[in-house]
């Protein structure tokens, strides 16, 4: 049993300190494992740091970590696809184990990138890209059992956001600057907030449980950036929250793949997480049915996900990827069926839902509730009018709202979220 690691780093930003300032915490030791810190590749060598290391160890070249033979195992925690997917592969081929943070890379290269650790016999850690500091990837590439569905909260930031928008009655762009500030974001923070870091998850935890990861291009995603704080508030009102969700569901060889915000019941499991937790429940093929959550963003509980994989090189654990690759066929979204959130700003006068309500009729859709707030004494200016519909098909509420986008009476686009009632 391998006791030792001798430890090349990429990256030292949020969770390269954070990974740094662990284990000179623990005196180079991890469990049962004497960690070797041998170098650390970064963009600026003389950028002032939130850890100190001696200057000898700092590189700007890749090349000096992929190169020595002392290092048998690389963290790549720098972010990006390129030069980060070269640098992973380069360091499979020379038989380094290789620990990554990064989502992202996994989302579009991960086939490639677990195929090449297959071939060299090498361990590749990805804990930390999802659910940071839980073992929900030890589940999936382990289990006997392919999922058959699943709904979770992936991204830290927005569950922060969405969170402090409904405690506090802040804006989002003001909840947003914060969580840049707390090192919860991405580079480009609106990976986050459009819904694409989500979607990178989701692609991950399929990849891992199916072999077959969906290329991004053919899922919807959806972000929170255009969701207000009358929506956070009439979802309480309604008695539910609003998560960015990421679902996926598995028939046969159909597979059914989405991000967006949706209205989940407020006593819910999900619908629970507070700040950067995220959550999963899952179900597999035979009905086994789990759940688990964790904080899911920050520099230490990354950092702890890091170690964990850190632990498993220590121990010789051999890589678990799933063989039987079966190539599943999208569904597109015009089939789903699920309830919906809608809001319009609409005339406060009278016969207005009738026509509003005409329109949804005729598309077969029917209305389960009705919210108007405000009045308007001088039937000038248009209120908020929210309604909640039964179970329709996404196309035909998709057809329904173009049509009442042209109705007179209706003043502003409509706001739609789907209402996961059910989904368990
Ligand atoms: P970050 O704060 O932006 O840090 C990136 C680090 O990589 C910096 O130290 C930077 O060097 C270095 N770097 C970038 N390009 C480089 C290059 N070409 N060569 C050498 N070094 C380079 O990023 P982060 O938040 O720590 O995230 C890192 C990864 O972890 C990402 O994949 C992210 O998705 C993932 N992740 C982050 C979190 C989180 O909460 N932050 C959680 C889970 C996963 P300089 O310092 O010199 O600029
Ligand atoms: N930006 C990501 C989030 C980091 O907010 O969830 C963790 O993957």
């Amino acid at each position: 049993m391998k006791k030792k690691v001798h430890l090349g780093i990429f990256g030292l930003g949020t969770v390269g300190t954070g990974v740094v300032e662990l284990l000179l915490k623990r005196k180079q030791m991890v469990g049962d494992c004497q960690v070797v810190l041998e170098k650390v590749a970064v963009r600026h060598k003389r950028k002032k740091r939130a850890v100190s290391l001696p200057s000898s160890l700092l590189t700007t070249s890749p090349e000096d970590i992929l190169r020595d033979p002392k290092i048998d195992t690389v963290i790549e925690v720098m972010g990006g696809v390129n030069p980060a997917r070269e640098i992973i592969l380069e360091a499979l081929r020379r038989r380094k184990n290789v620990v990554t943070a990064n989502k992202a890379l996994l989302a579009r290269a991960g086939s490639e990138i677990f195929k090449e650790a297959m071939e060299n016999d090498c361990y590749l850690g990805v804990r930390a890209s999802n659910i940071a500091s839980y073992r929900l990837i030890e589940s999936l590439s382990f289990s006997p059992s392919r999922i058959s569905k699943l709904v979770g909260v992936f991204n830290g930031t927005c569950n922060y956001i969405l969170t402090e928008m409904e405690r506090k009655e802040e804006d989002f762009s003001t909840v947003l600057g914060r969580a840049q500030k707390m090192g919860y974001t991405e580079r480009d923070p609106s990976d986050d907030v459009d819904g694409y870091d989500t979607a990178h998850k989701l692609i991950v935890l399929l990849g891992l449980s199916l072999g077959y990861f969906p290329p991004l291009g053919s899922i919807l995603v959806e972000g929170i950036r255009n969701i207000s704080p009358l929506d956070v508030i009439f979802a309480r009102e309604l008695g539910y929250r609003i998560k960015l969700l990421a679902i996926a569901k598995i028939q046969g060889n159909d597979l059914e793949a989405r991000v967006h915000p949706a209205l989940l019941p407020r006593d819910r499991g999900l619908a629970r997480l507070e700040g950067i937790e995220n959550g999963i429940e899952l179900r597999d093929e035979v009905g086994l049915e789990i759940g688990m959550q964790a904080p899911g963003a920050g520099k230490y509980p990354t950092a702890t996900a890091i170690l964990e994989d850190l632990i498993c090189v220590a121990r010789g654990r051999k890589l678990a990827f799933p063989s039987d690759k079966k190539k599943l066929s999208l569904r597109g979204m015009g089939g789903i069926e699920t309830q919906y959130y809608l809001r319009l700003s609409a005339l406060d006068e009278a016969g207005v839902l009738g026509k509003i309500s005409c329109v949804l009729g005729e598309h077969g859709i029917s209305i389960k509730s009705v919210l108007q707030k405000g009045r308007d004494e001088k039937k000038r200016k248009s209120v908020p009018l929210i309604m909640l519909t039964h179970e329709a098909r996404e196309e035909n509420l998709q057809k329904a709202l173009k049509r009442m986008e042209k109705l007179p009476v209706v003043k502003e686009k409509p706001v739609l979220m789907r209402v996961e009632e059910g989904i368990f």
